[in-house]
Formats: structure tokens, C-alpha cells, sequence
């Protein structure tokens, strides 16, 4: 097992009707309140004016910032920054999913950042010095709720760029939320709780067994409650385990104790989504099972880890282990399809055009050398083609 470090900052109510910490979530920080939400789900489901009825009932003053867009833009982080400065914001309350929360973690360190807000998403930083963030989570997938790292996307320069920010201070989970998510953010949450975990499951690190353990734990999770879910919206367990799920998953502690494996799935979506504005779990979902065909195809010696993930997560049998490991990929597969999200990447009216200068951009650091298999550019190219 590597060394780890474990500092993760935000307090985390979960449960029925958390809500009701609300107000004590944000006094301590001040009354000067920037609420930001998405597109309009929050006043659909009448979570918006429950908000709007504790804020005004506590004395606080609140600006808006609503229209946040699913991968969140950099001009909206710029709007976020001026509302701050012009009102003398105390605190960010982010009410939505991952888009909103991310867009306000850059926001609250935007406020201090001196130079361009772009620079500012486009640099690998630690946790910088920001505003207050508490947040209301409506949709299980990100995990941004429970980590310091926001994603924000620039479509004049094709680029959508992952960094650190800030812990939110508070996130008040509550899985009643999330019961009027469609069924193909469901699904395409999920498939990115999933990729969370699989990002760091597959390393070469074969000792590190409580995270390993945790990690599997996570993954049968989703595969029992995604249909569940699915199938009855307003299901309790169900989404309250998907909800404990997608805070796991991304906090980094299923792969603590692990080699870093550079993520490249992810890395490999945030560029189909900087080209054509998909939504991120859906990527996630076509690029997995074709990445882990390549890799299994370009180095059969990590077959052992297939074969224990065959075992553990899906609870197939044998000794063949080669056998297990493709069985495992294509249950994987059939287990995204079945929970309608679209396999590939032509439906989504994406063709081979932009793959080498993808490939070039997501790699550009040479993250992929750091892999549980190693990559090039041209197997990258060739993980694109192979999901069209
Ligand atoms: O915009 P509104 O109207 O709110 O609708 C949203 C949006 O259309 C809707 N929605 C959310 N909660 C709902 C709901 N609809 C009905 N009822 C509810 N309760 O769902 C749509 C998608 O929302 P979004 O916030 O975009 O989804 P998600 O939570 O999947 O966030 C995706 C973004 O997070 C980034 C992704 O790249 C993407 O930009 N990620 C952030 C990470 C992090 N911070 O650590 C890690 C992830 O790997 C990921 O990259
Ligand atoms: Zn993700």
C-alpha cells in the first residue's frame, strides 16, 4: 500500500429533510448570499422557493445567479465573480448538481484570483483561498459535493479543464432531492459514480485492500440500485445509495493507497464534451468498456485485474481468467445499455474529425503514461474510433 493523505474538509448532512440545517450552515459565514442554480429543475421541483422561504424568514440577503449551464462555462464563472465583488458576498450557496457546484467552488476562489479567470481554471493548483461554499446536491453523480475540484468548460477554445478549488464547507445531501432527476441523468450519473471508482481500481497497486474493498463495495451499489431507481424515481434506498455512492466515489478514498493512474476516461471525455457539449456520464459510458478492451488487448498481464473485478463486483466463476475479465467488460457494457444510455458515440452525432487533436490536448501532459496500462496518443486515437 503507497502513502496517502486524508483532509477532506466539508461537512456532509445526509438524509431526509437536511434542509432544516440550512440556515445554521450559512450564519457563521454572514448574511450576504450568492444562490446559484441551473436551468430551472430547482424551481420545478419547488426546492428553489423552500430555499427562498428559510433565506428570507433569516434575514439574509441574496443575489441571484441562475442559467448555469450542464458542463459549466467560464463566463458564467465570470458573472459569478462580478455579482460577489459588486454585493460583497459572504457566502455561495449552490443549489443543483455537479454544474453548479463546480461553477461555484470557481467563483468563490475567482473572487481572490488576480488575473484571468481562464488562467485560473486552465492552472494545476492546490486548494486556493476562497469564499464560503455551501451547497444543496440535487443529482448523484460528481461527487463535487464532498471534493475540492470543479470542471469548467471554454467552448471558444474547445476546452473543458478539470482543477482544484475549495472543499464546500457544508453539503446537505438530501436523497428526496434527486427523485425528480430523469432517467437519463440517472443513468448517465451513475455510469460516472462507476468511472470514478474504475479510474482508480484499475492500477497495478494489488495491497491496498480496504480501498479496494471500498471501491467494490460502491460499484455492486450502483449495479443493484440504478435499476431501482430507474424504475421507481421517488425510491428511497435507492437513491439515497446512490447519493452515499457518488460522494464516495470521487472524495479520492477508493483508490487512497494506489498508484496514480492519470483518470483517463475522464480525461478522454472532458475532451468529447469540449467538442460537442455531451453530457459527461453519457461519454463515460461509451469510452469504459472500450477502454478496458484496449487495454486488456494491448497488455493481457493485467488480466488479474479484470479477474478480481470479474469476481468481486459482477460475482462471475471460474479459473479462465482471461474468460472472466471479457465476460466482466461486456456485463459492463450490457449494464450501461440496458440503463438506456446511448452506446456510442455516432448517435451523438460525433464522427472521427477532431480525434487527433483530442488525443494530442487530453494527453498533452503526459498523463496517460501514468496509466494502470500506459497509453500513446495513437491508442487514444484508436479508443475514439473504436466507440464511434
Ligand atoms: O440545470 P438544471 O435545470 O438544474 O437541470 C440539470 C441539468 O440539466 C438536471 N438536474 C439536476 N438536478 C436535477 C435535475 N433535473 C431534475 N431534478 C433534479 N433534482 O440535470 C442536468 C445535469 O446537471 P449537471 O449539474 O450538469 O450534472 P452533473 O451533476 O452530472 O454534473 C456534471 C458536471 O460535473 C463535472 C462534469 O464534467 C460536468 O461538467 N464533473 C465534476 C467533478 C468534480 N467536481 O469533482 C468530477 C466529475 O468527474 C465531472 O467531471
Ligand atoms: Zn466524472
Amino acid at each position: 500500500m503507497l502513502d496517502f493523505i486524508h483532509n477532506i474538509q466539508t461537512k456532509v448532512y445526509f438524509g431526509k429533510d437536511v434542509i432544516s440545517h440550512l440556515d445554521e450552515s450559512l450564519r457563521p459565514f454572514g448574511t450576504r448570499v450568492l444562490l446559484t442554480y441551473g436551468g430551472g429543475s430547482v424551481k420545478r421541483s419547488g426546492l428553489y422557493d423552500k430555499v427562498m422561504t428559510i433565506l428570507k424568514d433569516g434575514g439574509f440577503t441574496v443575489t441571484e445567479l441562475g442559467g448555469i449551464d450542464p458542463n459549466p462555462r467560464i463566463e458564467s464563472v465570470r458573472e459569478g465573480v462580478r455579482l460577489c465583488k459588486e454585493n460583497d458576498i459572504d457566502v455561495i450557496l449552490a443549489v443543483g448538481g455537479g454544474s453548479t457546484i463546480d461553477c461555484s467552488k470557481a467563483i468563490a476562489t475567482g473572487v481572490y484570483y488576480e488575473g484571468d479567470l481562464w488562467e485560473m481554471c486552465a492552472t494545476k493548483h492546490g486548494v486556493l483561498k476562497a469564499l464560503p461554499l455551501v451547497d444543496i446536491l440535487t443529482l448523484s453523480a460528481t461527487g463535487s459535493e464532498f471534493d475540492a475540484a470543479a470542471v469548467i468548460s471554454n467552448m471558444e477554445t474547445n476546452e473543458k479543464l478539470g482543477s482544484t478549488y475549495t472543499y464546500p464547507n457544508v453539503s446537505l445531501c438530501d436523497p428526496q432531492n434527486t427523485f425528480t432527476v430523469p432517467k437519463n441523468q440517472t443513468a448517465a450519473g451513475t455510469a460516472d459514480i462507476m468511472s470514478h471508482i474504475f479510474e482508480g481500481y484499475f492500477s497495478q497497486t494489488n495491497d491496498s485492500d480496504l480501498f479496494d474493498g471500498i471501491a467494490e463495495t460502491v460499484l455492486r451499489s450502483c449495479i443493484k440500485n440504478l435499476p431501482i431507481a430507474l424504475a421507481e424515481p421517488d425510491n428511497y434506498s435507492a437513491r439515497a445509495n446512490l447519493m452515499a455512492n457518488s460522494s464516495m466515489a470521487c472524495s479520492g478514498m477508493p483508490e487512497y493507497g494506489k498508484q496514480k493512474t492519470g483518470w483517463p476516461c475522464h480525461a478522454m471525455e472532458h475532451e468529447l464534451s469540449a467538442y460537442y457539449d455531451i453530457t459527461h456520464g453519457v461519454g463515460l459510458a461509451i469510452l469504459t468498456p472500450r477502454w478496458m478492451r484496449y487495454i486488456l488487448k494491448k497488455d493481457p498481464s493485467c488480466v488479474w485485474r479484470f479477474a478480481q473485478f470479474a469476481r468481486n463486483v459482477w460475482g462471475l466463476e471460474g479459473d479462465d481468467e482471461m474468460a472472466l475479465a471479457n465476460a466482466a467488460i461486456d456485463r459492463t457494457e450490457e449494464f450501461f445499455k440496458e440503463s438506456g444510455l446511448p452506446m456510442n458515440l455516432t448517435e451523438l452525432g460525433i464522427d472521427d474529425t477532431h480525434f487527433e487533436a483530442m488525443a494530442a490536448h487530453a494527453n498533452a501532459n503526459g498523463r496517460f503514461a501514468l496509466g494502470f496500462v500506459p497509453l500513446t496518443n495513437e491508442d487514444i486515437v484508436e479508443i475514439f474510433k473504436a466507440s464511434l
